[in-house]
């Protein structure tokens, strides 16, 4: 199958002065630069989800209508999309309660898609994307093996919050190999979806 990935990268942080877009700015350009991936960028602060409230579980909507538009807006994006990128802070060796929203809104637009995560902290926020990994089988997801782990964010960025130069220059090998990892999983998925 030639036919590109529709890759989309999540950004899972809200908070002001978040330090997760300079790696979602990064991996996003990683991304554009390999083979085969049509890149989509996708921040939870812009789609300001309403708190999850649904009086029936997503799992059993499949007719596309959620019942509030900001979430069928949401949901037409990760049908559309073929494989994910998780960017998630690492908040009390959580991960953040945006992408928990986010994830719990929809349902079946997830279903049968691989997710690599990319995490941040004291950990690499590796702790959250355990967690994450967890609740992605649930979603019916293949999260995969490679990930990116950032040590201690907190020293990659200037006074003002600007990412030093290079500052994530040692990540790029890391996203690289989670992508081409997710590339594979995302092309064998998408032939089954399809058969
Ligand atoms: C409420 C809160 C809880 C945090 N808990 C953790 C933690 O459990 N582990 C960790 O490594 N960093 C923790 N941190 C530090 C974050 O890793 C750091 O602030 C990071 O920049 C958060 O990501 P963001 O700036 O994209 O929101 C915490 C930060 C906040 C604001």
């Amino acid at each position: 199958m030639s036919e590109k990935i529709n890759l989309s990268i999540i950004l899972g942080s809200v908070r002001i002065g978040r330090f997760g877009e300079w790696p979602a700015k990064m991996i996003k350009e990683v991304a554009e630069k390999m083979e085969g991936f049509e890149v989509s960028f996708i921040d939870l602060k812009e789609e300001n989800l309403p708190n999850f409230e649904s009086a029936v579980s997503p799992a059993y909507i499949t007719n596309k209508d959620y019942g509030n538009e900001k979430i069928n807006s949401f949901a037409d994006k990760i049908r559309g999309s073929d494989a994910f990128v998780m960017i998630s802070p690492e908040y009390n060796h959580g991960y953040s309660s945006a992408i928990k929203n986010a994830i719990d809104s929809i349902y079946v637009e997830w279903n049968n898609k691989p997710v690599g995560f990319l995490s941040y902290g004291s950990a690499g926020g590796a702790r959250a994307v355990e967690q994450l990994r967890e609740v992605a089988v649930e979603l019916q997801m293949a999260p995969i093996r490679n990930g990116v782990h950032i040590m201690s964010p907190w020293n990659l960025t200037d006074e003002k919050g600007q990412l030093k130069s290079g500052a994530l220059d040692e990540y790029e090998k890391p996203m690289q190999n989670m992508l081409e990892q997710l590339s594979w999983w995302a092309k064998a998925l998408k032939n089954a979806r399809n058969s």
